[in-house]
């Protein structure tokens, strides 16, 4: 059994529950996007988040309708963002197939990326409770706003480690926070339990993105292009410390000039081994290592221990994988 699977053990059942749900939520009448959908599903992802949604919603209380409809609308929701991000992002591959802007047409991405954002809402509204509603409204402008600030500063000269952790944040650890916050809040937690368990998954969430960077620089089968960050301006954590700490005028020189997406192929290739012999990679590693350990040291291990052990074996999954 791989990791992935061990996590998913004790909410198997209720995963299974979801999926059901997920395809019966999605389906549509309409041609195209019937096809957008089918292309969807036949390659369903990790499904971390709702993982998450369950792990969460267990460590309180129960599964029932209103968990899955919080962990429905939370998946819908970075669903769509993927399918919009890759349109952003020029990008032909998701998940080991053609990305839907690719299979489809741009046009096709955005308005099937609008219909699964809104079923997201719809999903949040049956749970009847406005707390879900507000926190998954807040959350698609949070994911908005990260992909917006990381869209600007590729076009100004500023770049840092803070503006980089807040982009992050703001794309990527804001829904694995809610995640966790509504999970517990829809079994029956308590505020203070769902505010320690958002910690928990905000940590996990910029533990996930910094690994997902880090796989940018390298050649491992992922299921999605590589290499893409610099070919579209952005710099991430490895590459902003080699430079920021790597005392080369030159290669500071280049990185302004992939942010401005003028960089050559070979340039890109330059900073790419820079930032390497920097120790970049580890540096972003060291990252890492240091938020799942605050992340494992947020669970409560007083709880059922299939659950915990669960969250623990997620915070080692999110700093470790390789896919
Ligand atoms: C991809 O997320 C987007 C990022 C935040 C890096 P996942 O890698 O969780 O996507 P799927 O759903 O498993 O394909
Ligand atoms: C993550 O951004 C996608 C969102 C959070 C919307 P990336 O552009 O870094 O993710 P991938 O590499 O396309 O999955
Ligand atoms: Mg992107
Ligand atoms: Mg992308």
């Amino acid at each position: 059994m791989d990791l992935l699977d061990k996590i998913k053990a004790p909410v198997a059942a209720e995963m299974e529950q979801f999926n059901d749900a997920f395809r019966k939520t999605l389906y549509s009448k309409n041609p195209l996007l019937e096809k957008a959908v089918e292309l969807l599903l036949k390659a369903p992802g990790k499904q971390l988040r709702p993982i998450l949604v369950m792990l969460a919603a267990r460590m309180v209380g129960k599964v029932d309708d209103k968990v899955i409809n919080v962990a429905l609308a939370l998946e819908m929701l970075h669903t769509a963002s993927l399918v919009h991000d890759d349109v952003v992002d020029e990008s032909d591959r998701r998940r080991g197939l053609p990305s839907l802007n690719a299979f489809l047409s741009n046009q096709t991405a955005v308005l099937a990326g609008d219909f699964i954002l809104s079923k997201a809402l719809e999903c949040a509204a049956l749970t009847e409770d406005v707390r879900v509603v507000r926190y998954i409204a807040q959350l698609g402008q949070s994911l908005a706003d990260g992909e917006l600030l990381q869209l600007d500063s590729q076009d100004s000269e500023r770049f840092s480690e803070a503006a980089y952790f807040d982009i992050i944040s703001r794309k990527t650890a804001s829904l694995f926070s809610v995640c966790a916050r509504l999970g517990t809040l829809a079994a029956g937690g308590s505020e203070a339990e769902a505010e320690r368990l958002s910690q928990f998954g905000k940590l996990i969430g910029l533990c996930f993105q910094l690994r997902d960077d880090v796989f940018d620089y390298g050649t491992a089968e992922v299921g999605k292009p590589l290499g893409n960050d610099m070919k579209e301006g952005k710099l991430t954590l490895p590459a902003i410390y080699a430079v920021k700490y790597g005392e080369d005028a030159q290669m500071r020189e280049l990185a302004m000039k992939v942010r401005r997406r003028e960089a050559s192929f070979e340039e890109i290739q330059q900073l790419i081994d820079f930032t390497i012999s920097k120790g970049g990679l580890e540096y972003a590693a060291w990252h890492m290592k240091d938020m799942r350990g605050m992340a494992d040291g947020l669970i409560d291990d007083t709880r059922d221990p299939a659950i915990t052990e669960a969250l623990h074996l997620l915070a080692s999954f999110v700093a470790e994988r390789v896919f």
